[in-house]
């Protein structure tokens, strides 16, 4: 299948760990452009490096997303680069455990910013791009915005805000044929999930307790396959897909509980 991604130019944010890095990954080898924007600065001059070694095309920008003028840099020296911005994935985010009881209402409002603020201010920044190319937005939420997981209200505000904004932002930009999706992930071992897990008096038991529940194969969900699903719905193959939240889990979420 020709996903037509060739030379179409991505906006990734957190595109250099993780279900980001994955996604970058995967769109270097269909031929596509990401555009990695991230603060995590050693891993994306790594990454970089390793896709100009095989000749892929890329791009990286560091700094805090949620800064809203990085996010207006992003998109003015992205422009003026490449010229074009055909679609935009809204993946950077951090569970950070800021619950009720833990929490304040300082800690809840910086959580739920600096989870949320960038994926609307990329969105909006990039708008007039995305109108010119006919473009295609993910954004990547959790599964907590669905679950709830207990002691992270900001993190689980702002995820089902993503899927609330997905929605809004397909009706908003139907006149215009931009796509809006979102992705839930559940499961995936990424460096964020490894120092969640790592929170847990005995990470090895509480994984395997996590795993055990999965319905479909009793594994994680690889990296691989959320990007893979992501890129999907960015391509020309997804044209009459959006507003659509996509949960890549393996039935975590939904299947019968008695199946496991
Ligand atoms: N790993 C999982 O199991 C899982 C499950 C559900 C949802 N998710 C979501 O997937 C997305 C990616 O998660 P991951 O597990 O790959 O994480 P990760 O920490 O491995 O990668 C995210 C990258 O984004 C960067 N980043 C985060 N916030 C940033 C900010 N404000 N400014 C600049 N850079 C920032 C981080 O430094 C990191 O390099 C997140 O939105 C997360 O909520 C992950």
């Amino acid at each position: 299948m020709d996903l037509h991604l060739k030379d179409k130019v991505v906006i990734v944010t957190g595109g250099s760990s993780g279900i980001g890095e994955a996604i970058t990954r995967l769109l270097a080898v269909e031929g596509a452009i990401p555009v990695i924007a991230s603060r995590n600065t050693d891993r994306n001059e790594t990454l970089l490096a390793e896709l100009k070694s095989k000749n892929q095309n890329a791009f990286a920008f560091a700094g805090e997303l949620s800064d809203a003028f990085f996010c207006e840099r992003i998109v003015s020296e992205t422009l003026a680069r490449f010229g074009r911005i055909d679609a935009l994935v809204n993946n950077a985010g951090r569970n950070d455990g800021v619950g009720l009881a833990n929490g304040n209402p300082a800690s809840f409002a910086q959580s739920v910013i600096e989870n949320l603020g960038h994926y609307y201010y990329l969105a909006h920044f990039a708008l007039p791009s995305l109108k010119e190319a006919k473009g295609s937005i993910v954004n990547i939420s959790s599964k907590v915005a669905m679950t709830g997981q207990g002691g992270t209200s900001g993190y689980a505000a702002a995820k089902a805000a993503q899927l609330g904004l997905t929605r809004e932002w397909a009706a908003e930009l139907l006149p215009f044929g931009i796509r809006v999706n979102a992705i839930l992930p559940a499961e995936v071992m990424t460096p964020l999930y490894e120092s969640w897990i790592n929170t847990f008096e005995k990470p090895s038991e509480k994984l395997a307790s996590i795993v055990s529940k999965i319905p479909l194969e009793q594994r994680m969900t690889t990296s691989a396959e959320i990007a893979s699903a992501t890129v999907f719905l960015l391509s020309a193959q997804a044209s009459h897909i959006t507003g659509q939240w996509w949960v890549i889990d393996g039935g975590y979420v939904h299947l019968d509980r008695a199946l496991t």
